[in-house]
């Protein structure tokens, strides 16, 4: 949109919003229209997350979203955005070398995103020095992730174990040392994310980790009810969109049949 990048926040506004004690609140979008209705409501960011493959485009997991998904779908909620900041996920083996992460970067960043979302700790750490280096901000993403749910065998609390929790916490000091602006706590144990809100200057933004990080994150489906076939436990519906899409399909069916 044409001006719309000198409206949006900075860079380091989510670590400034840390510094500040201000809790951040985000969710995610796919569509243009989602993303126009969503820019009124006082988000942080708006995240184009690779969940697109499981609530948009009816697949069982995150893997097969492909980068050309992502950039589509960036471009959409980036049309609709004008205000606040546009996070896209690197899909699924889009980090497996440098030369590949920073191509997918710069094809989503073209594509709208005001930063990148990858999931990994220490071992992503060159390719997010290099985005990085490119002047594109990174979300980080930890804990448990979708993306090698299959290696993982299912959705698990993670940093319930000691070891785990130290290896969760390393690679959040990590990766909040080389510089990301936040990073997304999936399904990680409570003790194990005090320990490392207390210890990053970046926000931990949660998502089904309690409620001691330093904000959340939803998926917009499951906040408003529009995936009824499955809502994680941890995810409160706050509407009832599908009920009330089918309602209105099922009087207009009535209508035009009678008339
Ligand atoms: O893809 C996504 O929507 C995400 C959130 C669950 C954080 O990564």
């Amino acid at each position: 949109m044409p001006g719309s990048l000198l409206l949006k926040q900075p860079p380091h506004f989510l670590r400034d919003a840390k510094k500040a004690g201000k809790k951040v609140a985000t969710l995610t979008a796919y569509d243009y229209p989602t993303a126009r209705l969503l820019d009124d409501c006082g988000l942080d960011f708006l995240l184009v997350g690779d969940s697109l493959g499981m609530v948009v485009l009816g697949y069982p997991d995150t893997t097969s979203v492909t980068i050309e998904d992502m950039v589509h779908h960036t471009r959409a909620v980036a049309r609709g955005a004008t205000r606040t900041w546009v996070v896209s996920d690197m899909p699924a083996g889009t980090c497996l070398t440098t030369e590949i992460a920073l191509s997918c970067a710069r094809r989503l960043r073209e594509a709208g995103a005001d930063a990148v979302k990858l999931e990994g700790g220490r071992e992503c750490l060159p390719m997010v020095d290099a985005i990085l280096a490119e002047g594109i901000p990174v979300v980080g993403h930890l804990g448990m992730l979708p993306q090698r749910v299959k290696e993982e065998g299912g959705y698990r609390i993670k940093g319930k174990s000691e070891s785990e929790a130290e290896r969760i916490l390393a690679d959040a000091l990590a990766l909040d040392l080389a510089g990301v602006s936040a990073i997304v706590l999936e399904l990680v144990h409570g003790p194990a994310v005090r320990q490392i809100v207390e210890q990053t200057a970046s926000p931990m933004i949660g998502i089904g980790s309690g409620t001691d990080s330093d904000g959340q994150i939803l998926v917009l489906h499951d906040l408003v009810g529009l995936f009824p076939w499955f809502r994680p436990k941890f995810a409160q519906a706050r509407a009832d969109i599908a009920s009330e899409i089918q309602r209105a399909a099922r009087e207009f069916a009535e209508s035009a049949r009678r008339h």
